[in-house]
């Protein structure tokens, strides 16, 4: 895909640690190879790696120096830069908004608001903008739901309405991932993604995921703060921005490279032979500050998910995160319980141990030497977890106002009878 109106390349920006205003990083080109296929170049500016606080836009692949790094992969981007770009939500969004699918991959990252995830930001002046000041308020979320209801009504149609509604369908913000409708707001505590239901959910979303975080966060993980608020007469999600912190003059950003960008990977069929729990704890303990806890961390989730069916645990549903110079695990976050049929056999979407993605305990202890467990510790992480959820799931989604009908709905997702049959 050409046109002669695209921008071949953009400027990337990084907000370096304890800043609230960014600075140029490098620059990012797509071009495209002798045989016509797309090849991105990365270079780091002279004057951001001659800076003695600068940090690296990504820990294994785009390291700090002079080289100008290139990739085919991913249409020619590199997985750091895509992870500040828009996912399929957001894409819709652009998509409708410019009034064509199938934009090239510049234009998803520079049509997508400065509210993106992590700490980079694109443009096409040397310089970087000022930062947005102005949020959608938390006051906004009626309406935004409204819109984002719309688009998703209109998901399967290529037309875009008229001009004003085509400007409303940028409020919600396109630059967060994930296929959900969601948005970003903004409170005097700082920011919030809001996370819509759909008209078409089979339950309420929203309470059943902030029921999930609160689950996890008494199973022992480290799990992103949440909260139910009323919007239009429906519940929506808030979960806090772990990437932001409000200052006085601003907010300080946090770098983020997701699972995906870690697997050197992406988020095609295709390439799901690298979606594994097993090579991810690996690059965690490559480039994480705390190797052990973070594997622990991990291993924890990789059985929380089992044990609640979240079998949508795909790489990008993982990141690490760096507030200063050290990496960690970001909080967990998109936890949602799925109830399938089958009550046998459940697949994680990453690969989990010996026997594949299998959500099965045994299966889950097979690896445990690779998260720095030994063998008894994991087993009695996975009893206590599974009694705990057993025991709890339901009392814990009550309590957070997730309705009978719904627990009902939901039941099955909690530690299913293969969980614990043989492999
Ligand atoms: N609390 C958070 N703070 C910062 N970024 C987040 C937070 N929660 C999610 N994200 C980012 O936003 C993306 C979409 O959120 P997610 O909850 O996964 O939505 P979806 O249900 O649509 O997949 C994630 O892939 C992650 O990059
Ligand atoms: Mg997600």
């Amino acid at each position: 895909m050409t046109s002669e109106t695209r921008p071949a390349g953009c400027y990337v920006y990084i907000t370096l640690p304890g800043e609230t205003r960014p600075v140029t990083a490098g620059r990012y080109e797509l071009t495209t190879d002798r045989r016509g296929s797309a090849l991105g170049r990365f270079v780091y500016g002279r004057s951001y790696r001659e800076r003695p606080d600068a940090v690296p836009i990504d820990p294994l692949d785009l390291k700090l120096g002079p080289r100008v790094y290139e990739t085919a992969a991913l249409n020619g981007m590199f997985g750091a830069l895509r992870d500040a770009g828009p996912d399929y939500w957001g894409r819709r969004v652009i998509e409708r908004h410019a009034g064509k699918a199938q934009l090239g991959e510049l234009d998803y990252l520079l049509c997508s608001p400065d509210d993106r995830a992590g700490a980079l930001g694109f443009g096409l002046n040397v310089t970087p903008p000022a930062p947005m000041r102005l949020f959608n308020r938390t006051l906004d979320l009626a309406k935004l739901q409204a819109v984002a209801d719309a688009i998703v009504r209109n998901e399967d149609k290529a037309d875009t309405g008229d001009a004003a509604q085509i400007e409303e369908l940028l409020l919600v913000g396109t630059s967060m991932g994930g296929a959900r409708p969601k948005a970003v707001v903004e409170d005097e505590d700082g920011l919030w993604l809001a996370k819509f239901n759909r008209p078409d959910d089979r339950w309420n979303s929203a309470r059943i995921e902030h029921a999930m975080l609160t689950l996890g966060r008494s199973c022992g993980l480290t799990t992103a703060e949440s909260r139910i608020v009323r919007a239009g007469g429906r519940d929506v999600l808030l979960v806090r921005r772990f990437d932001r912190e409000k200052m006085a003059d601003g907010y300080r950003r946090t770098r983020m490279i997701s699972g995906l960008t870690l697997l050197r990977t992406e988020d095609t069929h295709r390439a799901r032979d690298r979606w594994s729990y097993v090579l991810l704890v690996e690059e965690l303990r490559r480039v994480t500050a705390e190797p052990r806890r973070e594997a622990v961390e991990l291993f924890r989730r990789m059985c929380f998910n089992a044990l609640i069916s979240n079998t949508d645990d795909h790489p990008r549903n993982h990141a690490v995160i760096a507030r200063d110079r050290d990496r960690a695990l970001s909080p967990a976050y998109d936890l949602t319980p799925t109830s399938p049929v089958s009550v046998e056999r459940r697949d994680l979407a990453m690969s989990c141990g010996d026997a594949g993605r299998f959500a099965n305990a045994d299966n889950l202890l097979s690896q445990s030497a690779r998260f720095l467990i030994p063998a008894e510790e994991a087993a009695s992480i996975i009893d206590d977890m599974e009694a705990r959820v057993k025991a709890t799931w339901y009392g814990v989604a009550r309590g957070e106002g997730v309705t009978e009908k719904d627990c009902r709905l939901i039941a099955g997702a909690f530690a299913y009878p293969g969980f614990r049959g043989v492999r």
